[in-house]
């Protein structure tokens, strides 16, 4: 169980996150949602310890993760890997190397530095590709290949790192429809059959209705929303997405499926 208790950061004057408190169960699939600044994606980084909180508590089991340090730190950090919008894979690297590299956390300085990886590491690496339909890709550098792919790679480092917890900062907003539901279905196939928790931003209310148990609407900093998509109704969802409620719902209140309709996308890589 990750427990976030009025969990806060502040920057100057701005309340990114505000008192958030939250009970996560292990094996959830949790959506955030929020217009632009409402703090979405300093929760998730206050959760893998990218940022300190300025008050407030985070537990996961018996831990007090806003206190840990060194190489505990380095250790929690691996337990919740990662994604993010634009990929972050090292470009002019081949896939394999960047998907080995999720384990850097897990290895002594001068190993990570020359980049020697063992038979496991390798192992588990082309295994995670694998899971990812991208293994025949292993050799190519990672720049050479379409935004979905590079996301997928970065699903597979992330994997690959065996982490209790996957963070993904919309995962789904530099991508077209078709890639967009493959890192989606990817994510929940993680979710389901690993029992990983995913906490996942998601910038329209369709892809967090069609793939989430839970969904947490942001609003300046606070949560005003928590709970299951049927739970949700459209008043509340134009509520939390104020003025950008055009662009979130263009599709939401007619379609079921991301399959099935235009994209979501903002931009495209
Ligand atoms: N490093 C920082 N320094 C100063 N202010 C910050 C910093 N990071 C975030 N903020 C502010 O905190 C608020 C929340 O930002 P955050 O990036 O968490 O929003 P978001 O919900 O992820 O928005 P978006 O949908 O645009 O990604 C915003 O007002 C933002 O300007
Ligand atoms: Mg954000």
């Amino acid at each position: 169980m990750l427990k976030l208790d009025k969990l806060t950061r502040r920057f100057k004057d701005t309340v990114a996150v505000s008192s958030a408190s939250l009970d996560i169960p292990d094996g959830q699939m949790v959506g955030i949602i929020g217009r632009s600044g409402a703090g979405k994606s300093t929760l998730l980084r206050l959760l893998n310890r990218l940022i300190d909180p300025s008050d407030g508590q985070i537990l996961f089991g018996d831990n007090d993760i806003a206190q840990l340090r060194g190489r505990d730190l380095r250790a929690w950090r691996s337990d919740c890997a990662m994604i993010f919008q634009q990929f972050n894979l090292v470009g002019r690297l081949d896939v394999l190397t960047n998907v080995m590299t999720g384990r850097l956390f897990e290895m002594p300085g001068w190993r990570a530095m020359a980049q020697i990886f063992t038979a496991e590491e390798r192992a588990l690496a082309v295994q995670a590709l694998d899971r990812l339909g991208m293994a025949h890709t292993a050799l190519q550098r990672a720049e050479t290949l379409s935004g979905g792919q590079q996301q997928r790679v970065a699903i597979a480092r992330a994997l690959a790192q065996q982490p209790r917890i996957l963070l993904a900062d919309e995962p789904i907003a530099s991508l077209d429809p078709m890639n967009a539901k493959i890192v989606m279905d990817s994510l929940r196939s993680i979710n389901r059959e690993d029992g990983i928790t995913v906490i996942c931003n998601l910038h329209t209310l369709d892809t967090a209705r069609d793939y989430c148990d839970r969904i947490i609407g942001m609003q300046d900093g606070r949560v005003v929303f928590d709970g299951t998509p049927e739970q949700l109704t459209l008043g509340m969802a134009r509520d939390i997405y104020g003025a950008e409620a055009g662009e979130a719902f263009n599709e939401a209140a007619t379609s079921t499926s991301l399959g099935a309709r235009p994209a979501p996308a903002r931009a495209t890589a």
